[in-house]
């Protein structure tokens, strides 16, 4: 069955409203083919009757058809060159700013099920495994309270570990459980997560050296992008890192970010605030 003109066009502003992301037409099938299960999982002949039944405006208690419509594709280490600049340029320079503290605070927004939070975790454990003995805080933060549950119980499939961590890192830092793996306790420590809707508001997320916003603003239109990108800006410190998707800038931004010198993969420092905005 394919989605008719106005279903797709209802659905496509419906979501646009509530989570500031469009639908992705190279995803046609795929999105055909959830909510067609959702509407057969409510009994209902179709998808038109669904959305009829739902009549968008979406808002928290649609959590099932959203998670439907927003693409929510991630691996462990997705982009090696973004956790090489982690690793050789952003880390390096925000743990030197923090020496006197050791504290560091590092923001996920759009983490879906959470391989982007542990994979920071191996990260840091692999290679600045002192840093790891003070306090680093992980948060990874989603609109989906499904994947958010899943990023917390920190288990996945075999496949999906072996996607992106050599098979010598897995044996450090996974633990078979029920037929798949779970990161260990270490790794769960460093992490937290945190069901939001980004679109609407970043209250309580502040005060962080980096903040990974990767392949989420690629959905969003020009204006939902600069709002995202200026939460961004409010959510860091002063003398941060906002590091995003590999093909995405700041364009719709650009005063309020500068580029890093970093070659091998898009990163940006926030601009100064006014006096008495934010903190260092
Ligand atoms: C394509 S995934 C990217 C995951 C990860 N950042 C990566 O690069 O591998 C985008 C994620 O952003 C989440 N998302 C979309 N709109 C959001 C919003 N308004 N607030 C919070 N999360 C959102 C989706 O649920 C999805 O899990």
């Amino acid at each position: 069955m394919a989605l008719c003109d106005v279903d797709y066009q209802t659905l496509s502003q419906a979501l646009h409203a509530y989570a500031g992301t469009s639908l992705d037409r190279r995803r046609a099938e795929l999105l055909e083919a959830r909510l067609e299960h959702i509407a057969r999982s409510r009994g209902m002949n179709g998808v038109t009757p669904l959305i009829d039944h739902l009549r968008p405006p979406l808002d928290d208690s649609s959590s099932e058809l959203v998670d439907g419509l927003v693409n929510c594709e991630t691996s462990f280490f997705r982009d090696t060159p973004a956790f090489e600049a982690l690793r050789a340029f952003v880390l390096p320079r925000v743990m030197e700013r923090r020496a006197e503290t050791r504290r560091l605070r590092i923001l996920c927004a759009g983490c879906s099920t959470g391989q982007e939070v542990y994979s920071i975790a191996i990260l840091l454990r692999e290679h600045f495994p002192n840093f790891c003995a003070s306090r680093v805080e992980i948060t990874g933060v989603d609109i989906s309270a499904k994947r958010i549950e899943r990023a917390a119980a920190g288990v996945y499939t075999r496949r999906e570990v072996e996607r992106g961590v050599p098979s010598a890192v897995a044996a450090r830092y996974f633990q078979p459980h029920d037929g798949q793996y779970r990161a260990v306790g270490t790794l769960r420590a460093m992490a937290q997560f945190r069901r939001a809707n980004l679109a609407e508001s970043w209250a309580g997320f502040v005060g962080y050296d980096i903040v990974l916003l990767r392949n989420l603003l690629i959905y969003f239109d020009a204006s939902a992008k600069a709002a995202m990108l200026t939460r961004a800006h409010e959510a860091l410190l002063g003398g941060g890192y906002l590091l995003l998707g590999a093909a995405e800038t700041v364009s719709a931004a650009r005063r309020i970010f500068d580029r890093a010198p970093w070659g091998g993969y898009p990163i940006y420092t926030p601009r100064k605030r006014a006096e008495g905005a934010g903190s260092t």
